[in-house]
């Protein structure tokens, strides 16, 4: 394991991404993890990340030196390399002067460990202010900027590296390259962790958590809980159930994709409930957005348990015990939870459809320490097909949330049209990795009036919402082809009675959000 010491900001994570990318595992740990913690981990590797703070700040997070004195290799990055200059006895000045963005780093040391095969020359992405102006006794300077007499430094000997920069950024044109120097010949560890190797561990230790008990699992028919269904259903065969609550609700051919692409795939044993009706029927009369949000959750809560009891009677009867419930919680969901290791609680992960928190089981996180990209490759690799893997965001509550007014059968029939149009012709046009999504909404209680044929028409707008996306946080509106927007626009006209016009809506989150409801 490679720990990456998180001294704030989101860099820490992008790291681990990176070190995993070179094929070597890696972990997160807060910067007030104490070293006798960190050792006691036997780390083959440490990197500090860059954070926020000035080393000067009176409350800036600091290291205790006798990390450098482990014999562990540790490369220091940005905050994490000011950190170790101090510490060492360099010398870092607040000077006040910032350095932001894009810079040319002059390399000094074209035959050091970090840079050796990379050009003399090459763009860095910076982002401080202090500098270091002297280098710790011991290492050589390995690098300069304009501004930045050190902006790179080693000490081979003891196996301690730093640069000025953030190497993790895809601005930093050799940052990969650096950050693998590190870890291979810096620090010398072989790359071994593949998707096959994650499969081979997850299935050993599903295998070791569960023994012969029996669990369950929700699935969305997103990409998560598909994962981590399919994981758990290769280490324990027939213990494990699958539960797909049809809410009536979802998308065409959604349900179809599940019942067969994914048990063609996996063989898991699965139980589809058909609750469309309840759904229908909780949701009538029903436009208010929150409100229908509420319904469709607590509806769920109530289908699942039934299962579940259904599912321990029958366990019950054969003797078994079903004590355990799989979830598709990722990496990022633990580490913005606190992780278990007492720093801030910025984001509490929501559940798989929301299942209530007291329900009797243990949990099988088999994706607690994967990355979306690693999600999709252990998926691709336990053969789930690729609308599957590669499956857009799609909200729990379904299509519900975007009907503007009363969902009701017909309406969620004329919605589920034009959908399906939509995402056929963005296939079509080789735009699903482009598009982080493209709801479409219907506006069921406006009506406009058209013409077609030689008759006057009086039906309804759809809303195409296509958006460009990294994480749904923030969007921008995706500025999809004409050509393709008129063949979308034709053919969910021609095609769809009940809707006579088609509009693009423009605007970015914020302010306005990805969904309408
Ligand atoms: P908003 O509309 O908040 O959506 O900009 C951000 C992202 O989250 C998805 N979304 C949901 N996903 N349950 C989910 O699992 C929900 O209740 C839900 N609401 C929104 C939305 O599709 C977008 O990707």
């Amino acid at each position: 394991t490679v720990l990456v010491v998180d001294f704030g900001a989101q860099y820490a994570q992008l790291i681990a991404r990176r070190v995993r990318e070179a094929r070597v595992y890696s972990e997160i740990v807060p910067s007030t993890t104490p070293v006798a913690e960190l050792l006691a981990r036997k780390p083959r590797a440490i990197i500090l990340s860059g954070g926020p703070a000035s080393v000067y700040a009176p409350d800036a997070p600091g290291i205790d030196p006798a990390l450098f004195e482990a014999g562990v290799p540790i490369f220091g990055m940005c905050y994490g390399f000011q950190l170790m200059a101090q510490a060492l006895g360099g010398r870092v000045d607040n000077t006040g002067a910032r350095e932001y963005g894009r810079t040319a780093l002059s390399v000094s040391a074209p035959d050091s460990t970090l840079f050796h095969g990379t050009a003399s020359e090459q763009q860095v992405w910076m982002s401080h202010g202090d500098a270091c102006s002297a280098a710790p006794e011991g290492f050589t300077v390995t690098a300069a900027t304009g501004t930045v007499p050190v902006a790179a430094f080693e000490d081979d000997t003891r196996r301690l590296y730093g640069v000025q920069y953030h190497p993790e950024v895809v601005h930093s044109t050799y940052g990969q390259q650096v950050l693998e120097h590190f870890l291979y010949e810096g620090a010398g560890i072989t790359p071994s962790w593949t998707t096959g190797s994650i499969v081979a561990e997850q299935v050993a230790a599903i295998k070791a958590q569960v023994g012969n008990r029996r669990a369950i699992c929700a699935l969305s028919g997103g990409v998560d809980s598909a994962v981590a269904a399919a994981l758990v259903n290769r280490a324990i065969g027939d213990q494990l159930t699958c539960v797909y609550v049809d809410h009536g609700l979802m998308r065409k051919g959604e349900t179809e994709q599940v019942e067969k692409d994914f048990v063609a795939a996996t063989g898991v044993r699965l139980r589809v409930v058909d609750a469309a009706d309840r759904f229908l029927a909780a949701l009538a009369g029903v436009a208010d957005p929150e409100q229908k949000r509420k319904i469709i959750g607590r509806e769920f809560i109530r289908v699942f348990e039934q299962e579940q009891a259904e599912l321990l009677a029958e366990a019950g009867a054969a003797g078994d015990d079903v004590a355990f419930l799989v979830q598709g919680t990722l990496y990022p969901d633990v580490v913005e939870s606190g992780g278990g290791t007492g720093t801030a609680n910025i984001k509490s992960h929501h559940n798989v459809g929301g299942l209530p928190e007291d329900l009797a089981f243990e949990l099988v996180e088999p994706l607690r320490t994967l990355f979306k990209d690693e999600v999709r490759m252990v998926g691709r690799e336990l053969g789930l097909p690729e609308e599957i893997v590669h499956r857009q965001p799609f909200p729990g509550p379904g299509l519900a949330i975007r009907i503007v007014g009363e969902v009701t059968r017909e309406r969620l029939d004329v919605l589920r049209e034009a959908d399906a149009i939509v995402r056929e012709e963005l296939t079509a046009a080789g735009l699903d990795r482009e598009i982080w999504q493209c709801p479409v909404v219907l506006l069921a209680d406006v009506r406009s009036v058209g013409v077609q044929g030689d008759g006057r028409t009086y039906g309804h707008p759809v809303v195409l919402r296509p958006v460009s996306s990294e994480d749904a946080m923030t969007a921008d509106w995706s500025r999809l082809p004409y050509d393709l927007l008129a063949t979308i626009s034709t053919r969910i006209t021609n095609e769809i009675a009940e809707i006579n016009r088609v509009t693009l809506d423009v605007t970015s989150k914020p302010p306005g959000t990805i969904e309408w409801e």
